[in-house]
């Protein structure tokens, strides 16, 4: 009867621990479900954009920071680098690969870079600076939900 029951605890201890293993090791691949669609590039043309992604994360913590210590006759230097000026840059070939309603969004959201240092330029304060900037940030969000990329090197 003894044995039997160090047993069953041992079997209890055994299907605990599976569960607990499933559990936290499992959730990682749990949203494994993946149904934004995949944009494919070089590697090279990921960089490019993931780098265009960081400055859009930097000037956005940067308008907000300024926005918010009362220094909004900088925002217009910050923004700059990031508005319409970024795309001129983008090669023919990488627009090409991008899809239009992509394309769009992010047009979008570097307008929207140029419009705050307008909006700061022309006295805008800095709560309706920080109120703007929300409004255009649920272009990054809807397109970070829509979307991702795919280097062709890294399909085998
Ligand atoms: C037109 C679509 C689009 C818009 C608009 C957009 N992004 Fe992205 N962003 C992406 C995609 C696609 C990725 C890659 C996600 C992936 O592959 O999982 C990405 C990745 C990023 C990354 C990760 C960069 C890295 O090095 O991995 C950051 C940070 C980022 N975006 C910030 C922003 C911010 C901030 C905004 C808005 C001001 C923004 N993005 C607007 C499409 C967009």
């Amino acid at each position: 009867m003894k044995y039997a029951s160090y047993l069953l605890n041992i079997v209890l201890i055994g299907a605990l621990g599976y569960v607990g293993y499933k559990f936290v090791y499992d959730g990682n691949v749990a949203t494994g479900t993946e149904d934004r669609t995949a944009v494919i590039l070089t590697a090279a043309e990921k960089a490019e954009v993931l780098g265009e992604m960081r400055g859009l994360l930097e000037t956005s913590q940067a308008v907000l920071l300024a926005a918010t210590e009362d220094r909004v006759a900088e925002i217009p230097d910050i923004v700059r680098p990031f508005g319409m000026a970024a795309v001129e840059q983008e090669s023919i070939t990488l627009a090409a690969k991008l899809p239009l309603d992509l394309k769009t969004m992010g047009y979008d959201a570097h307008r929207a870079m140029d419009a705050l240092g307008e909006m700061a330029g022309n006295g805008a304060s800095g709560d309706e600076i920080v109120a703007t900037l929300a409004g255009a940030m649920s272009l990054c969000t809807s397109c970070h939900a829509t979307y991702r990329f795919v280097a062709e090197e890294e399909m085998n």
